[in-house]
């Protein structure tokens, strides 16, 4: 066996089933869950039947490099989206999903020869730290700072960990906290991989729901305000599950540093990841429409429009820049415990959140002292009809009111 295997944590929903377990949650209250950030509004039906009308491409083997009309569709969104000019043929690849692409493009880059260190957003998508581990690397957690709108202080890394790291992933719009990168912090960590010669893994995944007028910054967009059109180092990943409402599709791309990209493309050949001619035809369709992305963007305003009120009035928490997270700080009443909220939520009004400790790891924070940056918070994912997350809110709203 691999012994890497023996170092992966426990997935937060496995954390989460353990925290659940014995808890008999009141029969007479609807099962509600906000604990899987899981697109639940519909498909667009335009997107099935393209999917439908394409299974003639199961009767095929297809290129790892993806249809080229699949990647101009995919060049043409940058365009429109980012105002960028990519090349089809040499700075974009077609992804089953980001999760995978995020894990491989780790395999791909870090030199095991060497010692690596990836450097991780704290709290953050659990596949980062599996992706780094298995390529052999150790990680260094950099914390999110509820100061810095949840942003994290990159001038705080050492410059030790600096000098090892190989790979660093940045998440913006953030999981869990929606917090969007802006281009001084994009520059800043240009400089730092120049410097030390990382690269830089963009995961925008929840790029196209967002909260304010301006759409979250791209970092090929940043990349390119600054000068540097080569992309040196730097992929985005990005992905149809939450921009189209196709999870089940498996759908996204990478774009950005051709090199990278063609040390990634044999990586792929070889991993046998190359997406079928069936959802390639369905994502060729999905990146052509903006219209079903605007309106997916407006259920979510109106969503976090009506819930995020009735949560503030008793905890901390606000509308967050982007994503469709709230990242909510638990009341004093719970003594600071993610966990005994969660569980106690659980029992008493059969709602299910997940215990921000379970999204972050222990790490020495700016005083050197290890602490959790999620712990105290917990993930409310506003996936569910607006009608459910309001029901979820009001829940919420009259558990904390009964400790207080
Ligand atoms: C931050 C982040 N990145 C990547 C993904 C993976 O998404 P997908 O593989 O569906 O593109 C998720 C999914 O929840 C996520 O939250």
């Amino acid at each position: 066996m691999n012994p890497l295997l023996s170092r992966l944590q426990p997935y937060p929903f496995e954390r989460l089933r353990q925290l659940h377990a014995g808890v008999t949650p009141p029969a007479k209250l609807r099962p509600i869950s906000l604990g899987i950030g899981e697109p639940r509004h519909a498909t667009p039906a335009f997107i099935k039947q393209a999917l439908s009308e394409s299974l003639g491409g199961l009767a095929s083997y297809p290129a790892t490099l993806g249809e080229p009309a699949l990647r101009e569709a995919m060049v043409a969104w940058v365009q429109r989206r980012y105002g960028l000019q990519l090349d089809a043929a040499r700075q974009v690849l077609p992804v089953n999903g980001s999760r995978e692409a995020l894990f491989a493009l780790a395999q791909t880059v870090i030199d095991p020869r060497r010692p690596a260190t990836v450097v991780s957003p704290n709290p953050f998508y659990q596949i980062y730290e599996g992706a780094a581990l298995l390529a052999g690397a150790e990680l260094h957690y950099a914390p999110s700072d509820p100061r810095l709108n949840f942003g994290i202080d990159w001038a705080a890394v050492p410059q030790a960990v600096w000098e090892r790291t190989q790979l660093l992933f940045v998440c913006s719009p953030g999981n869990p906290t929606g917090a969007v990168m802006g281009l001084d912090e994009w520059q800043l960590l240009f400089e730092l991989s120049d410097r030390y010669g990382f690269v830089i893994a963009s995961d925008e995944c929840y790029s196209e729901i967002y909260f304010r007028e301006e759409p979250p910054l791209g970092g090929l967009e940043a990349a390119a305000k600054l000068g540097r059109s080569d992309f040196k180092r730097l992929v985005a990943l990005t992905s149809l599950s939450k921009r189209s409402n196709v999870p089940g599709l498996r759908s996204g791309f990478v774009a950005g540093d051709a090199d990278i990209l063609k040390a990634f493309l044999l990586y792929r050949t070889y991993h046998g990841s190359a997406m079928s001619p069936v959802v390639q035809a369905a994502s060729r369709v999905a990146w052509d429409d903006e219209d079903h992305v605007v309106e997916n963007r407006q259920l979510y305003r109106d969503k976090f429009a009506q819930v995020t009120p009735l949560l503030a009035g008793v905890m901390d928490v606000r509308l967050p820049d982007a994503g469709f997270y709230l990242w909510a700080g638990v009341p004093d009443a719970f003594d600071g415990s993610d966990t005994a909220f969660a569980r106690e939520l659980l029992a008493q009004y059969n709602v299910v959140v997940l215990p921000g400790s379970y999204l972050a790891r222990e790490a020495p924070g700016p005083d050197g002292q290890p602490f959790n940056p999620g712990a105290g918070r917990v993930r409310m994912a506003l996936v569910a009809e607006t009608a459910e997350c309001l029901e979820a809110a009001q829940r919420i709203v009259q558990f904390i009111q009964s400790k207080t």
